[in-house]
């Protein structure tokens, strides 16, 4: 059977794949596939493995009348129609839980780096701008035993959690359901939205990108936060309404943002966001240590494997697809 490959992949991951399957692999590592090309590529394909930048919509769905599994290489997958893809019988395969200490590890460098301003302060050695120790140079707001709230309380959210307790901060969070494992197990206090952005430092966007988190976070949100507390998303962009945070950011509403996503992706170098000083961008960077990605593709490698071997798949997005077929 044909695999498709949306970018190129550690040897040992595609070996795996080629064992029993051909496979077309999009040869760019950084660069996504044209939509055009994956769009010719699927038309004979029976699996696709695929990653947070390709758009798995109705038309690629519609051009691919052998496919039967979709496997992401991420444990996000608001990129995929999935109820196009139910429809259609076809399993989609994601990656939870391996990622979930190293997106909390980023979401805590993010938010010490942004408090701390280590970006401006390593800018300002490199610009030649350092003449000597100043008692208000570069200065940031604590982190020790300050209070954050955190929206989305799965398994990213648990990490960052345990995180913060080392930092002896107050944890208050926020998610559709109550988590009183969560309370029992760290301590976490659940929160009404608004209450948890009143009381915050540092408020940490976790959700996932869904119809009811989109821009779950905009004008009248930010306007609750306090003129010092700093905003964290390592989630989606989409869960955040970016105009309206560039606006609070230049108005010094809050204090500063430390973004690992946004809703339009790549940015480049004009983007608003980046000509502000109360910022720190990253490049959707997350889950990207050496250990965690080579787990995410063998993942994404196995999830595609059982599928067309027709086991179960574990890790799987829409488990209707086994019940459809009873
Ligand atoms: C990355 O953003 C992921 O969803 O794994
Ligand atoms: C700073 O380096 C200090 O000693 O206070």
């Amino acid at each position: 059977m044909k695999i498709v490959i949306t970018r190129r992949i550690p040897d040992s991951i595609k070996q795996m794949l080629e064992v029993n399957h051909t496979t077309y692999m999009w040869q760019e590592e950084n660069v996504p596939i044209p939509y055009e090309l994956l769009l010719e590529q699927v038309k004979d394909a029976d699996a696709l493995f695929t990653n947070v930048s390709d758009r798995i919509d109705k038309p690629i769905f519609q051009a691919a009348p052998k496919l039967k599994v979709v496997s992401t290489m991420a444990v996000g997958y608001d990129n995929i129609d999935i109820g196009e893809a139910t429809a259609r019988g076809i399993l989609v395969g994601h990656t939870p839980d391996v990622l979930s200490e190293a997106v909390a590890d980023l979401t805590f460098a993010l938010l010490l780096a942004t408090a701390r301003k280590v970006v401006e302060a390593m800018n300002y050695i490199k610009e030649g701008s350092w003449k000597g120790w100043g008692p208000m140079l570069l200065t940031g707001q604590n982190v020790y035993n300050s209070t954050v709230g955190i929206i989305g309380m799965g398994g990213i959210g648990k990490g960052v959690a345990r995180r913060a307790s080392g930092f002896g901060m107050r944890i208050l969070y926020h998610n559709r359901r109550r988590r009183e494992d969560m309370e029992q197990e760290l301590g976490v206090e659940y929160s009404s939205l608004d209450d948890l952005l009143q009381a915050s430092d540092f408020v940490v966007m976790l959700a996932p990108a869904t119809l009811e988190t989109r821009r779950m976070i905009g004008e009248r949100e930010l306007s609750l936060m306090k003129p010092t507390a700093i905003l964290i998303n390592t989630s989606r962009g989409s869960n955040i309404d970016e105009t309206a945070l560039i606006t609070a950011l230049k108005k010094r509403q809050i204090w500063g943002a430390g973004l690992d996503v946004f809703e339009v992706e790549p940015i480049h170098a004009d983007h608003p966001l980046i000509a502000l000083d109360n910022v720190v961008l990253l490049p959707h960077i997350g889950s990207a240590t050496v250990a965690t990605r080579m787990e995410m593709a063998e993942m994404t490698a196995l999830n595609i494997l059982m599928g067309l071997s027709g086991k179960k798949i574990i890790n799987i997005v829409n488990p209707d697809v086994y019940n459809m077929r009873g």
